[in-house]
């Protein structure tokens, strides 16, 4: 191994999130002397919040079609590389206790931050040098890079791209990777909000906060891509996990459709208590099935303010199909501010599905969320960025 200086190293990691960390380990273990820079005071911010404090940190189910790019098969690699029993490897040996939440998500016990004290555990013993409160402001390369940072000037033979998406920027999220993979030639699928709630401006669809604070399960499509989980109604919007994953394929201008009674014959089940209790009125009938402002709403809306008795079959049917099939335009997301993740980012056509390194900059890594790779919710996005910063670090 050649000497190194406290200012060079053989691999610079730039970022010290999830996928960084784990590049850094991994590469480390592998022998090299690596250097991960952050400019936040503490590594791994948004392990510490993610999953509400507990870290949804794998799923039990990753699949690559669980996750959104323009190069679809560019996740296959490294996904089959570095599965969630690796994870859970990692977990066992650091007694971290963790348990299955729903729908395969694995959450910690305890908190998140027996995540990030694991990582950095990892590092300290393969002698990972992490280096905080150190902002990096430019990369260059000649016969190796250089990289211009808060702290002075670092070199390494490779550079890791590791900054993440622009979600939540409160936590230190920055465009750093996008800016810099531009200045190298690659390309950019434009950043958008993902996991995002919805909002409404549009006059016709004005009701929806009225209904602040109900949440029910659902089943939600646009296109052809269905979820069925929670639906969360407030102030600005819809929000809930299964808005959360719908809004990941929206595109503006687009509708998305409800199903409020999935699984449900409603029309059979309001012909039947029509028949059994003439005499109950439109909302009260509604209630049965629907949150009673909800089932309010809807019977404003759709349903004759009658005794059922009166409902004809017409009547019937129009407010079973309202309630299958309810269709809401939105007008926007609540932004980068309150969105889980970044879709688009740096264009994975330009990089190796099996290291993450540039093609046509030998030595330049992209890995975790800087690159064009969305996971769904429920841990997706954590095992991408395990994955990836593993890929990277068994090939640097
Ligand atoms: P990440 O953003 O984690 O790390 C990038 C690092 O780069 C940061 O530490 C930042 O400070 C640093 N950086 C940026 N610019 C820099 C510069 N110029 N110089 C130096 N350092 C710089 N996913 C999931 O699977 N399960 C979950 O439970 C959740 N929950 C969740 C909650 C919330 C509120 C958010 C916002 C996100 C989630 N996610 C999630 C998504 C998940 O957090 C995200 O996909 C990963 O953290 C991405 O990891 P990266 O390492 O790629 O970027």
């Amino acid at each position: 191994m050649r000497e190194r200086t406290a200012r060079s190293a053989d691999v610079i990691v730039i970022g010290g999130g999830a996928a960084g960390l784990m590049a850094a380990i991994t590469a480390a273990r592998g022998g090299r002397q690596v250097v991960v820079l952050d400019h936040n005071a503490e590594v791994g911010r948004k392990i510490l919040i993610s999953g509400g404090g507990r870290c949804n940190f794998t799923n039990l189910d990753i699949r690559p079609e669980c996750y959104l790019s323009q190069n679809r098969r560019f996740p296959y690699s490294a996904l089959s590389r570095y599965k969630p029993a690796d994870f859970l490897e990692l977990l066992k040996k650091h007694h971290i206790p963790w348990h299955e939440k729903k729908l395969g998500q694995l959450f910690c016990d305890n908190s998140a931050r027996d995540i990030v004290t694991m990582l950095l555990a990892e590092c300290a013993q393969a002698h990972v040098r992490v280096m905080t409160d150190v902002k990096v402001t430019s990369v260059r390369r000649s016969d190796q890079f250089s990289v211009e940072t808060s702290a002075g000037n670092f070199s390494a033979r490779a550079v890791v791209l590791a900054t993440g998406g622009l979600s939540v920027p409160k936590t230190g999220a920055t465009g750093f990777a996008y800016d810099i993979a531009r200045q190298f030639g690659l390309s950019v699928i434009q950043p958008t909000p993902g996991l995002v709630p919805l909002v409404f401006g549009a006059e016709s669809d004005r009701w929806v906060h009225t209904l602040a604070g109900i949440s029910l399960p659902v089943r939600v499509s646009c296109g052809k891509r269905v979820f069925e989980e929670a639906l969360l109604f407030t102030h600005r919007g819809l929000s809930g996990p299964a808005l959360l994953q719908i809004s990941s394929y929206w595109q503006p201008g687009e509708a998305i459709r409800i199903d409020l009674l999935p699984g449900q014959n409603f029309e059979q089940l309001l012909g039947d208590i029509k028949k059994a209790k003439g005499k109950m009125r439109g909302p009260a009938a509604l209630s049965r099935w629907l949150p009673q402002r909800l089932a309010h709403e809807m019977a404003g809306q759709y349903a004759p303010d009658r005794p059922l008795v009166e409902w004809s079959d017409k009547a019937v049917r129009h407010i079973a199909q309202s309630c299958h099939r309810m269709d809401v335009h939105p007008t926007g997301t609540e932004g980068f501010a309150k969105a889980e993740v970044t879709l688009g980012g740096i264009d994975t056509r330009s990089l190796s599905s099996r290291t993450m390194q540039a093609e046509k900059v030998p030595g330049l890594y992209v890995i975790g969320e800087a690159a064009d790779v969305t996971g769904w919710l429920g841990g997706y996005n954590f095992h991408w960025a395990w994955a990836s910063g593993h890929a990277a670090g068994m090939a640097l």
